[in-house]
């Protein structure tokens, strides 16, 4: 799970608007499931991209001029990890304002203890 917000918090800092916002929430909504959500201001995401951004080595063409590192392959491991974790992820996101990406971890409070 460290690996999965280390990606969704490095790409929050790659792709925010000079002097945006990054907001990260933490909730444990029941003794069941865990959720964290990580916000970024920013261009955000046309409806086609959004579809396509957990693929293997998908960019889309906007984060190719900002980021020339990036392989494209973090969300498609962040996803697998979270899966592994019989988790959910999911991405929100309103095209010049901002994008988001919510996960949700389903545990067992009672080995908690
Ligand atoms: N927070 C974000 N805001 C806008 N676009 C994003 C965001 N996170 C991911 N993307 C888009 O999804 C693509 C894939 O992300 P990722 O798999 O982490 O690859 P990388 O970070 O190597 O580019 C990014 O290149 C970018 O186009
Ligand atoms: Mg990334």
């Amino acid at each position: 799970m460290q690996q999965v917000i280390y990606n969704l918090v490095e790409n929050a800092v790659k792709f925010v608007n000079e002097g945006g916002k990054i907001s990260f929430a933490f909730e444990k909504n029941s003794d069941r499931i865990c959720s964290f959500a990580i916000r970024n201001s920013g261009e955000g995401l046309k409806n086609e991209e959004i579809q396509r951004v957990f693929d293997r080595f998908y960019k889309t063409d906007e984060s190719r001029g900002k980021d020339k590192t990036g392989l494209g392959l973090g969300l498609s491991i962040s996803r697998k990890i979270v899966h592994l974790h019989h988790g959910h992820i999911v991405v929100k996101s309103v095209y010049g304002e901002y994008t988001e990406f919510s996960v949700q971890i389903p545990f067992d409070a009672s080995k908690e203890k």
